[in-house]
């Protein structure tokens, strides 16, 4: 049965600013994680890039390029959508694996799963 886990506050994600990371379960493996806000919409995925499997930002939370309308790896410059973390240009090969979240009453959840579960459990 899926859990809504806390992430963080609404007040933490600005559109297309700065990240808020977090640590989940992948398939059993700790993962980075992060979530950004988008057109006012807030998603999730893992920080690893579909080209090779290494965490993307190029400074702490910062994900999105200049125009603050694509996700970018800093390896290779691979470049993502933001709303469905489709590859849209570069080296990726498929797109970012992204996981479910909810935002009510000023606060933001990420989902379980049977991919993702919570840390140290
Ligand atoms: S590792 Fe991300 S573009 Fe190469």
């Amino acid at each position: 049965m899926s859990q809504k886990i806390f992430l963080c506050q609404s007040s933490d994600l600005h559109d297309s600013g700065p990240a808020v990371a977090f640590e989940l379960l992948y398939f059993s493996q700790s993962q980075a994680a992060f979530a950004v806000r988008y057109e006012g919409r807030v998603y999730a995925y893992l920080n690893r890039c579909s080209h090779v499997p290494m965490e993307m930002d190029y400074q702490p939370n910062q994900f999105f390029d200049l125009t603050g309308h694509w996700l970018i790896c800093a390896t290779h410059g691979a470049m993502y959508a933001p709303e469905t973390g489709q590859c849209r240009m570069g080296p990726c090969r498929s797109g970012l694996v992204k996981i479910d979240v909810s935002e009510l009453d000023g606060s933001v959840h990420w989902h379980t799963s049977d991919k993702f579960k919570l840390l140290n459990i």
